[in-house]
């Protein structure tokens, strides 16, 4: 059997493009994962398909078994029905048979009630045997797909059966929220301590996992042209923008107590705004790249409770229409309290206090039921210091470089160019690169990077106990700041526009205005 397996990855990766010249390297141990909440969302959406597609890629090790732990009464089979099921619905690739039954034989399901100290040394000895069974060599990767106030918990169960260590490797990875402020991260970081080195803890962000996301240190350090000018000398501010047109839907009773910034800039924004300013690592290595991004988020300039206004904009969308559907408003959503404060839109300020971008400030917005989804980065440069062109160019933009994060995947530099003919006129232009026609591979999903990743042991992709309590540190006194309002009404903006007229004129008073995306 285990031949038979081994033969057929050997044959998928002879044919998968994405394996080209990785065969040595990027093939993990034998393990078994165990994904807590197999019968829940994430599970079902993502966790299911990108282990099925990692093994259709061949990129999973053999032997290899995932266990799937919920409170449900399933047996091993229902887990096979309903994971085939999830599989063909959300899978960004067919099913393929064959690897469809050595995939579906790997898997197995465990009964455990979260606060059932007897089942866990159940599961302990139900993991001993498949161990045995399947020659998986006790190297074990956890993964918390259940609501984030049952991690502690969880977690000190898995201690006290021992479920911490193994004969080989034993790793567990949370997914964000980590905690709703800054006491609660620190409390949840000290309790995953308790029972995990931090090095055995891996901290999920999913825009981590995004190529594109990854792309931008490659485009930064990989390049010579770009870094030079990557600085307040030539840098006159940095927007960075993840816009969704979905709303809230079936999500209100979640989203009504986090809100965007928790949901969005306290953890995929920060990310991404310290990829973008951080210093070279000194090696590709994922301490050294974490230094740096901890670096730039000791630099970001605290601000005090009372400033929260001055530095930031919070929204609600109120009814509207979205891509020609109607939207009802946030307000009147489900499980949503009628007089709610919690934002769907925040816009903010910061600034950086280093000897790179002093002076160069970083906005950053996300919204619900907004025109369009796109995540992206804008690096806006200083207009030329001499305007020779000064009456052409009246109305143009600045030299501006864009990444476009997801949709359209791609890095755009816009430029004025000489529109050919006898007159001195000129306009924008754009040099594009567009990973769909640059690339003819298919991209994988954020969730096969971060989990193949685990179970190799490289963490440069997830964050460390102290960039999120730093993160945090930031966050809470806007937090604060804004608690100060009670229960005052928010800014609207309608289901469908680009967020409140308050963002606009805001950024309007230091002179500069939203990229229209
Ligand atoms: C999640 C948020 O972390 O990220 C969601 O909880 C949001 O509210 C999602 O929609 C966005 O992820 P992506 O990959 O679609 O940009």
């Amino acid at each position: 059997m285990v031949e038979a397996v081994q033969e057929l990855q050997t044959q998928l990766a002879d044919v998968n493009p994405l394996r080209e010249g990785l065969e040595d390297v990027h093939t993990p141990d034998p393990a078994t994962v165990v994904i807590f909440g197999i019968t829940g969302d994430l599970a079902a959406r993502k966790l299911g398909p990108a282990l099925y597609n990692l093994a259709a890629d061949g990129f999973l090790p053999t032997p290899f078994t995932i266990v799937g732990v919920g409170r449900r009464d399933w047996s091993d089979d229902q887990l096979r029905g309903e994971m085939r099921k999830n599989v063909e619905k959300f899978s960004r690739t067919a099913i393929n048979e064959t690897v469809w039954k050595s995939f579906s034989e790997s898997l197995f399901y465990s009964k455990v009630a979260f606060d059932n100290v007897d089942d866990y040394k159940k599961l302990a000895g139900r993991l001993d045997e498949l161990d045995k069974s399947r020659d998986t060599r006790g190297n074990r990767l956890f993964y918390m797909a259940i609501p984030p106030d049952l991690y502690s918990e969880v977690a000190a169960h898995l201690g006290s059966a021992e479920l911490n260590k193994s004969k080989g490797y034993t790793r567990i990875i949370v997914e964000k929220p980590f905690g709703i402020d800054l006491d609660t991260a620190r409390t949840l970081n000290a309790d995953l301590r308790k029972v995990y080195q931090e090095n055995q803890i891996y901290r999920i962000d999913h825009y981590l996992g995004k190529e594109t996301v990854q792309n931008i240190l490659v485009f930064r350090f990989a390049n010579s042209i770009f870094e030079p000018l990557w600085n307040r000398r030539y840098i006159d501010h940095v927007q960075i923008a993840v816009a969704e047109t979905v709303g809230v839907g079936t999500r209100g009773g979640y989203y009504d107590s986090s809100g965007a910034m928790r949901d969005i800039i306290q953890n995929h924004v920060m990310q991404v705004l310290t990829l973008v300013a951080m210093e070279p690592p000194i090696a590709w290595d994922a301490d050294d790249i974490r230094d740096e991004k901890v670096k730039v988020l000791r630099s970001i300039r605290p601000i005090k409770p009372s400033e929260a206004d001055q530095y930031s904009v919070r929204a609600q969308y109120s009814a509207g229409s979205v891509a020609g559907e109607g939207v009802k408003g946030y307000l009147e959503t489900d499980e949503v309290a009628p007089n709610s404060t919690t934002e769907t839109y925040v816009a903010f300020k910061l600034l950086i206090d280093n000897w790179r971008w002093a002076d160069v400030p970083f906005y950053l917005r996300t919204g619900k039921a907004l025109p369009k989804r796109a995540t992206e980065i804008s690096i806006e440069f200083k207009r030329p210091p001499a305007q020779l062109f000064r009456e052409y160019t009246e109305g143009l933009d600045s030299n501006r470089l864009i990444l476009r994060i997801q949709p359209d995947e791609g890095i755009t530099l816009r430029f004025d160019a000489k529109i050919p003919g006898q007159a001195e006129k000129l306009r924008d232009v754009n040099m594009d690169f567009r990973y769909g026609t640059s690339f003819g591979v298919p991209t994988p999903e954020a969730y096969e990077r971060l989990i193949l990743d685990a179970m190799l042991g490289d963490s440069k992709l997830f964050a460390r106990d102290d960039e999120v309590e730093t993160a945090w540190a930031l966050m809470t006194n806007f937090l604060k700041g804004w608690a100060q309002h009670g229960t005052a009404k928010l800014p609207q903006y309608s289901a469908g526009t680009w967020g409140p007229k308050e963002a606009d004129d805001w950024i309007a008073r230091d002179g500069r205005q939203w990229r229209r995306i």
